[in-house]
């Protein structure tokens, strides 16, 4: 394989405002200077492997314009071969993002480019599914070109989902992940009007049910459980000072796709990932606030 990673998905530039608090409806509150980050869960997913030293290539479409010219930079600053990363359509996907003084984030989403990332892409884009051992996909982009990226793994490509924003999906799509990766958020969306008692272990395994070869619940300072064939199991979280947690996901998702396709059990996978994540959000941004390899080991 030429790449470890493959990540299809999207690019946006981050418009990020800390405040005291978020205002409510019609009310108008004072915040900090604006910060302009490279972001999208897609991009993210990207760099957060490339500094851990995988392989990674991403398929995104950004806009003709400065936003997509910082996120290029970024991607390529990181090392990620930006071959499958297409311009024009529309403006960069945008997100406004406020983050509050424990790290909690809001994050609203414009598509943009994000959203005329297209199936006829995905098809165009054939050889770099071949060449890659992995795959991830995220939510930020039409759920018809995520199909047809499942759709086009070659036999023998682990494919991973991060259903975020959440939406109802497609038993083909369930049926392709391995793992299907979820917070406590998402879990209880892609469930619907299921009754859940209980609490996360029950979740996954009935999100287990619906289809995936395997699910990965994250749940935050709680650390994530993983849930397969083999049971599920509880991988702890590591304890750190948040200072924003925007992108962190991203980063645990990056780095357990990573880990799975250089032949790690799952359990172990997450408990690595669990890691890149808690240094994700010890600073702020996304991107970077990323981990290199020899940061996890210290941490
Ligand atoms: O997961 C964090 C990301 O969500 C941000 O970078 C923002 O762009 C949104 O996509
Ligand atoms: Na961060």
């Amino acid at each position: 394989y030429d790449y470890d990673l493959l990540v299809i998905g999207s690019a946006n530039a981050d418009l990020v405002i800390g405040v005291d608090r978020r205002p409510g409806p019609g009310e108008t509150v004072l915040g900090s200077d604006l910060a302009v980050h490279p972001g999208g869960k897609g991009a993210n997913q990207a760099v957060a492997a490339a500094r851990l030293g995988a392989r990674t290539a991403l398929l995104a479409r950004v806009g003709d314009d400065a936003h997509g010219r910082l996120l290029l930079d970024a991607q390529r600053a990181a090392g990620v071969d930006t071959v499958g990363v297409l311009v024009g359509g529309a403006p960069t996907g945008v997100a406004l993002i406020t983050v509050d003084p424990s790290g909690d984030n809001s994050i609203v989403v414009s598509p943009g480019a994000n959203g005329k990332l297209t199936p006829g892409d995905v098809r165009a884009a054939g050889s770099l599914f071949h060449a890659s051992r992995v795959v991830s996909a995220q939510l930020e982009i039409p759920l018809e070109t995520v199909v047809e990226a499942v759709r086009n793994l070659a036999p023998g490509t682990r494919f991973v989902l991060n259903p975020s924003p959440p939406r109802p999906l497609p038993a083909e799509v369930l049926a392709a992940c391995d793992p299907l990766i979820v917070n406590e958020h998402e879990a209880k969306a892609i469930l619907g009007d299921v009754p859940v008692g209980g609490g996360a272990a029950d979740w996954a395994r009935i999100l287990l049910a619906r289809g995936p070869r395997s699910v990965v619940v994250t749940l935050g300072a709680q650390g994530a459980l993983v849930a397969s064939a083999r049971g599920v199991d509880l991988v702890p979280a590591v304890r750190v000072d948040a200072v924003d947690t925007t992108g962190a996901g991203d980063a645990f998702t990056a780095a357990l796709a990573w880990r799975l396709g250089q032949g790690d059990a799952l359990a172990d996978a997450a408990a690595y990932a669990v890691r890149v994540g808690a240094a994700a959000v010890t600073r702020a941004g996304a991107q970077e606030a990323y981990p290199t390899r020899e940061e996890v080991a210290a941490l």
